[in-house]
């Protein structure tokens, strides 16, 4: 299949990402987390083909991506104010809610499960397209099943080119990292994937403890231990552990930095590294961003970048354990992961 290559900012080519929409085909859409593989959610074969594109099994479900907060009627029932609330609260944005699925929705959507993900995304291209169409659109993220999320369109073609009807480009998404899932059909909310909005803000707004299980039953396919994966073997290394397996490797290694130790201790230590004619040992290295909204929106890119070099490994020193970096933390771990 031949893949379209469409640019977001230009009006008849919006259009006609809208169209192909419409007409039950797939378009990679820009969405404020990650590029999204959009079909019209309420087409069966559009929703089957997404699962093929991908390689996804069909039991994964997907998230629908609605317009307005009224349309969560058209999906779910028996929502609880809590849910009102939340999208009063932040969206549009990057919180996916868990909700009892209307009956009349068709199953293969939601992978046979009871339950429906919405989110109201705040790409403005992405909003517009939803209103073009009238459509919920179902949309995981563009890779293909178990590999890296793309934050750009280049890494949607390098994943899907040729499976996939379009590709709209709407350049980098500025959040860079999944929305965060939010269980809602049980008497406690709880968290079924961190994401850029943290239990303790949603607990704030709702006025009650949140869950966050490290591991639930729910089947969700981030919820895999092996997921988000590059195809080079990834390590997460404490700072120390890094510089004394760096003097001792003899593989070709990307590095990416967080803390500022390392950044000024690294370069003599490869310079000594090089010295010791470890000849067949070299290392390119990049300095994430300090702060965690930088070093979220980065991460895929510079993972995508890194994974494309001729290098046998990634090397990340691990970054901060606090709250407000787990979703960063539970990506790489399972980014991380060979079991
Ligand atoms: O930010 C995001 O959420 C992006 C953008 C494109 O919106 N989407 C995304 O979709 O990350 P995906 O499919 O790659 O990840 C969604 C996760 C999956 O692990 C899926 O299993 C889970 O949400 N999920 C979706 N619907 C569900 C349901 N009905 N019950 C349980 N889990 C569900
Ligand atoms: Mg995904």
């Amino acid at each position: 299949m031949n893949t379209e290559y469409l640019l977001a900012d230009q009006p008849l080519q919006l259009e006609r990402a809208a169209q192909l929409l419409i007409a039950g085909k797939l378009v990679a859409v820009p969405t404020e987390t990650v590029y999204g593989l959009a079909a019209d959610a309420s087409n069966p074969e559009a929703v089957a083909r997404i699962f093929k594109a991908k390689g996804r099994p069909a039991n994964h479900p997907l998230i629908v991506h609605i317009a307005h907060p009224d349309d969560m009627h058209k999906w779910a029932e028996q929502i609880p104010t809590a849910a009102f609330k939340l999208a009063e609260h932040f969206w549009p944005g990057p919180l996916t809610l868990l909700l009892k699925k209307a009956a009349h929705v068709n199953a293969s959507v939601t992978g046979g499960e009871p339950n429906i993900a919405l989110r109201i995304p705040a790409h403005p291209i992405m909003q517009t397209l939803l209103r073009m169409t009238k459509l919920g659109l179902a949309a995981p993220s563009a890779n293909p099943y178990q590999q890296l999320s793309p934050t750009q369109a280049k890494h949607v073609a390098a994943g899907l080119n040729e499976k996939i009807d379009a590709i709209l480009d709407g350049g980098s998404c500025s959040i860079g990292m999944e929305s965060t899932i939010l269980d809602l059909t049980h008497s406690q909310a709880r968290i079924l994937r961190t994401g850029p909005i943290t239990a303790s803000t949603i607990a704030r707004c709702l006025g009650q403890d949140i869950a966050q299980p490290q591991q639930h039953t729910v089947a969700i396919s981030g919820n895999k231990q092996q997921h988000y994966q590059p195809r080079k073997p990834l390590r997460i290394l404490d700072t120390e552990q890094l510089l004394s397996q760096l003097r001792q490797t003899s593989q070709r290694v990307a590095l990416v930095f967080h803390s500022q130790r390392l950044q000024s201790r690294l370069t003599k230590q490869a310079i000594e590294q090089q010295a010791a004619a470890n000849a067949h040992s070299s290392f390119v290295y990049r300095h994430a961003p300090r702060d965690k909204a930088g070093y979220a929106q980065a991460l895929y890119s510079t993972l995508h970048e890194l994974d494309a070099l001729n290098i046998d490994a990634i090397w990340i020193e691990r970054p901060p354990q606090t709250p407000e970096w787990s979703d960063v933390n539970d990506r790489l771990q399972r980014a991380a992961s060979r079991d």
